[in-house]
């Protein structure tokens, strides 16, 4: 196949695979999606491989049991129970079906232990904690029920690797239907997080290309540096003004800043002068409602559990839901529709198109205009807290074990020197600071856990799940199992680097990221913003903890797994 000419960032940029594959089915695309993201992941495929003796329908299985009630199903022995492989299993004999058991019978807090945890114990700031708590008590497979909504725990790395393996062409994170809801009323189109099906699929397969392998956003590099630039520049001036002279207080702020920007700078391929002295008071406007959007958002995502009948009694959260929905497609149509008039005169003056990933989207057209909208809502949506987030547990880490930092320095001196701006290239040859990001993010997962509706009858851990079943993947139960990673409470980056070629350290105990057809398309943006920052302020800056903060920052769930309290990172230049 030809490949045309492509480059992003400030080259010029042709129609990249105008039609790729043109004879290749959906369900292909999808398999191949599948394919590079293990290499991405650096998972050996072998090991990722689907043992299809295990991996298998229940048929049989669920013909029994219609025929009897679930709580009639045959006690289960221990030596019987000793004889379930894990995974899904086709029974063979009504003795094989007898050994599978029923979601009645699978252990979990009651309905009004729930009730309690979550609305009187303040159980949604907890959710990271509540996973633990419930792997203790109930084990690696636990049910829970949220009013009508009935939600299967699984907290086992094994386990999440034997739902993650079996999926199908098209996997369901959770129930989209108010999101939905939303853009039919609306007229808007859905996005990538929003839409399923083919649907999902086809934008899939359009916006895989464009993001999802390190080369693919190494182009971006040039254009990340000039943000990286500003950061850096706004670290000096903010500590200047603070009460010791050195401190930048709630480092996360700050962050928020440079990901919007990063992202702006990728995705719109401009600047919106977000990290600027003087920001612009058009760009201020959208900053400050995009922090409205982004705080209530989190909230008003409940509204979706609010049934339509309550609606007239309780319309706040569903008018709040709206509301914040109109702000941020408003804010991307604005930049979208500002380059396609760029584009479109570009092109009535005959002149050549070049510009990144948003120009490409204009140019090839692969994705409806609706779509490109939505997509680059919901991109930004997803790009910015989590990127931010990240960011500031990162630091605060290296500012609590500066032994590590020290590390880290060394490395980052030795490849790029004093002064050299660090590349995608040099990132590399930077183990340690990609460790950073890894064991940063198995300690403060942003999505501290992730959902699947399951899309066929499964057996796993021993029980029937059927189709349809809402999954909630514990990652962060997993990613502080000693079992997966020895010493888990500490902070140790260089657990992630290689030994050699044969070292495998990737494991579904931390995939903060998710895995699959489904996982982050951003990932690689997110890598790409977070590495080059990050080595530039460990290149620049002895990083400590503020003397203004007072106590040890906690994590709390909000949403997204984030500081319960600001941050504040004193940051001292380090000798030339
Ligand atoms: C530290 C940064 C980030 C983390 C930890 C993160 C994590 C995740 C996770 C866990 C998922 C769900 C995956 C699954 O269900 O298997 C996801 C989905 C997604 N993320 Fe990210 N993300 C990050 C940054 C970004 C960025 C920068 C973008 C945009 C450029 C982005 C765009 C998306 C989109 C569009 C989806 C939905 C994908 C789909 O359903 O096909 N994310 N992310």
């Amino acid at each position: 196949m030809h490949i045309p000419e492509q480059r992003f960032g400030s080259g010029f940029v042709k129609p990249r695979f105008p039609n790729l594959l043109p004879t290749t089915s959906l369900a292909d695309l999808a398999n191949k999606d599948c394919y590079f993201q293990m290499h991405q992941l650096h998972i050996d495929p072998e090991f990722m491989s689907l043992d299809v003796k295990e991996w298998a329908t229940i048929d049989a299985f669920k013909k029994s049991e219609v025929n009897s009630a679930s709580s009639d199903a045959p006690p289960i022995t221990v030596a019987r129970e000793e004889t379930l492989r894990p995974g899904l299993i086709r029974p063979e004999t009504l003795e094989d079906v007898s050994r599978v058991k029923t979601l009645k019978e699978m252990p979990g807090p009651s309905t009004f232990g729930n009730l309690v945890e979550f609305f009187f114990r303040d159980g949604f700031s907890r959710i990271h904690e509540i996973q633990m708590e419930h792997r203790q008590k109930y084990g690696k497979i636990f049910k829970s029920r949220f009013g009508p909504q009935l939600v299967v725990s699984i907290a086992d790395r094994d386990l999440v690797a034997q739902v993650l393996r079996a999926e199908g062409a098209t996997p369901q994170r959770a129930n989209m239907e108010s999101w939905k809801e939303y853009r039919d009323l609306r007229g808007r189109s859905t996005a990538l997080i929003s839409a399923e099906g083919e649907e999902w699929l086809k934008m899939r397969s359009v916006l895989r290309q464009l993001i999802m392998r390190p080369q693919d956003v190494a182009v971006f590099s040039e254009d990340v540096n000039l943000v990286v630039d500003d950061l850096v520049k706004r670290v000096g001036s903010l500590r200047s003004r603070s009460s010791d002279g050195e401190s930048v207080v709630n480092i996360n702020d700050l962050f928020f800043q440079y990901a919007m920007e990063g992202m702006a700078s990728i995705l719109y391929e401009t600047r919106l002068g977000c990290l600027e002295e003087e920001v612009p008071k058009d760009t201020q406007d959208y900053i400050a409602a995009l922090h409205l959007m982004f705080s209530s958002f989190k909230t008003t995502m409940y509204a979706g559990a609010i049934p339509k009948w309550l609606r007239p009694v309780l319309p706040g959260p569903w008018e709040d839901f709206c509301s914040s929905w109109d702000g941020l497609f408003n804010f991307s149509q604005v930049h979208v529709s500002k380059r396609l008039e760029e584009v479109r005169g570009q092109t009535e003056r005959g002149e050549e198109v070049k510009g990144g990933l948003l120009t490409h989207m204009l140019v090839t057209m692969e994705m409806s205009l609706e779509e490109i909208y939505a997509n680059a809502t919901e991109m930004l949506l997803a790009g910015v807290d989590t990127t931010s987030f990240t960011l500031t547990w990162a630091v605060y880490m290296l500012a609590l074990n500066k032994e590590v930092q020290q590390e880290i320095y060394e490395e980052v001196l030795g490849v790029l020197g004093p002064e050299e701006t660090p590349t995608a290239d040099h990132v590399t040859r930077l183990p340690l600071v990609r460790g950073l990001v890894k064991e940063t993010l198995r300690l403060f997962p942003v999505l501290p856990g992730n959902g699947r509706v399951t899309q066929d009858d499964l057996v796993v851990g021993g029980y029937y799940l059927p189709k349809g079943t809402q999954l909630a993947l514990c990652h962060y139960s997993t990613s502080m199992e000693e079992e997966n990673f020895p010493d888990a409470g500490d902070f140790r980056p260089a657990r992630w680097v290689r030994k050699d070629n044969t070292d495998r350290v990737d494991n579904f105990g931390s995939i903060p990221f998710g895995y699959g057809l489904r996982s982050c398309i951003g990932r690689r943006v997110a890598e790409l913003e977070m590495h080059l920052a990050l080595a530039r302020l460990i290149q620049r800056f002895n990083i400590d903890v503020s003397p203004l903060l007072s106590s040890e920052v906690k994590a709390k769930t909000h949403g997204l797994l984030c500081p319960a309290a600001p941050v504040h990172i004193r940051f001292r230049d380090r000798d030339p």
